[in-house]
């Protein structure tokens, strides 16, 4: 029997748990064409949402394109890649994409082929000199003029957005503002990982995109949600599991998708058909994720200093929402100043290691901060 918990690819149908009222909001969102930015920590599950709304669009009335900026590092690789997105996502067959790409993308010579799983690839020979052949407004401009010439109404997705905050220039940056605040038909999705990156991006009065969307930040999921999701999968298999035990998976892993569907898997692996999940179970899958993550971790470790070693000690210690700057919390995990401890949370939070969380902060990987809590006494600053 296959394991029914996925970690890692972007999920759907049977795997995808409730985000019901998130799909709702961006349903709303794409049929009003407003303009999204959606961000989490990495491995959230905003491309699987994303995917999940735009693949229940009916094909009809909407037309939607996905843009994964994650390849690109300029604004060439920016064009072909949303020149790309737009042909995969007006034809699915390949001599109509190819068709599609040569009459609307001609100059940057698009071709062809198929992957191993026999699905279509489009490439264009033109890469490096794709702004040279077409100008990136250009193809901005796409979009729009497909939702007026087809009546249809337009999503765009760009996918890991925080990428063209590395092309070198805000020229994209720019370029975007300029062309698609003129859009009326078309709704832009930003998905982006880097939350304090994109939080400036669009809440920095200097910076090109300000405003230009609504933010939408994406939470981890419910612990009531993943109840029935988890008890249901483990039943189907055979298996059960109480809800106190779901109940403990949960607070270990804060509700996080990727860190709770990864630790069901390990916890499925170890119940026998038939059988009822223990404790011991429970605990034993914990340090195994623990065990396979520690080489990584004692590397990123060693790699700190001491003040941020007993920053974090201390967030991995205290409950959500600790007030990091008062002084009882300097004190006790031996910081001095809240200015010094401002200087580690910027450094951490630029490293991704530390994340905002509701006026407070917390450690972004939830096995990273079981493992601090592990391997470091609450009140030895040594370490
Ligand atoms: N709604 C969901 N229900 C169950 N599991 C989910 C859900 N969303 C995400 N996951 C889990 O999280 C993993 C990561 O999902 P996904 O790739 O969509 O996240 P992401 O935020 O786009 O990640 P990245 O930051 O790497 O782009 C999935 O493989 C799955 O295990
Ligand atoms: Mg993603």
């Amino acid at each position: 029997m296959t394991n029914p918990f996925k970690y890692g690819g972007i999920v759907g149908r049977d795997a995808f748990c409730n985000r019901t009222q998130e799909m709702r909001d961006l349903r709303r969102a794409i049929e009003n064409c407003q303009n999204l930015f959606l961000y989490s920590e990495r491995r959230f599950g905003k491309t699987s949402l994303v995917k999940q709304v735009i693949g229940k669009l009916p094909n009809d009335k909407y037309l939607a394109i996905y843009a994964d900026l994650w390849a690109t590092d300029n604004e060439e690789s920016f064009i072909t890649e949303l020149a790309g997105a737009i042909s995969l996502g007006l034809e699915s067959k390949a001599d109509r994409i190819l068709h599609t790409a040569k009459r609307l993308f001609g100059g940057l010579a698009p071709a062809v082929s198929l992957d191993s799983d026999g699905n279509p690839q489009l490439t264009f020979a033109m890469g490096t000199q794709a702004a040279k052949a077409v100008p990136l407004t250009e193809v901005l401009t796409v979009p729009e003029t497909l939702a007026r010439r087809r009546k249809r109404q337009v999503v765009v997705v760009f996918d890991e957005f925080q990428r063209i905050l590395e092309y070198g220039d805000d020229r994209v940056e720019r370029t975007i503002r300029s062309v698609i605040q003129h859009h009326q038909r078309v709704a832009y999705i930003f998905l982006a990982s880097r939350k304090h990156l994109i939080r400036q991006m669009f809440l920095d009065q200097n910076r090109p995109l300000y405003r230009s969307g609504e933010h939408y930040p994406l939470g981890p999921i419910a612990a009531e949600h993943w109840q029935s999701f988890i008890r249901t999968r483990f039943r189907r298999s055979d298996k059960d599991i109480g809800s106190e035990l779901i109940k403990t998976l949960c607070e270990t892993t804060e509700g996080h998708p990727f860190y709770t569907q990864h630790l069901c898997h390990v916890v499925w692996e170890r119940c026998k058909p038939g059988g009822r999940v223990t404790p011991r179970m429970l605990e034993s899958a914990i340090s195994m994720l623990l065990d396979r993550e520690s080489y990584a971790y004692i590397a990123l470790w060693e790699s700190f200093g001491i003040n941020h070693r007993r920053f974090l000690t201390g967030l991995a210690h205290e409950p959500r929402g600790r007030k990091v700057y008062a002084s009882d919390f300097l004190r006790k995990y031996g910081l001095r100043s809240p200015s010094g401890a401002q200087r580690v949370v910027r450094t951490l939070m630029e490293s991704d290691v530390v994340d905002r969380d509701n006026g407070s902060f917390l450690i972004s990987d939830r096995f990273f901060r079981i493992w601090i809590r592990r391997t470091t006494s609450q009140f030895a600053y040594g370490m």
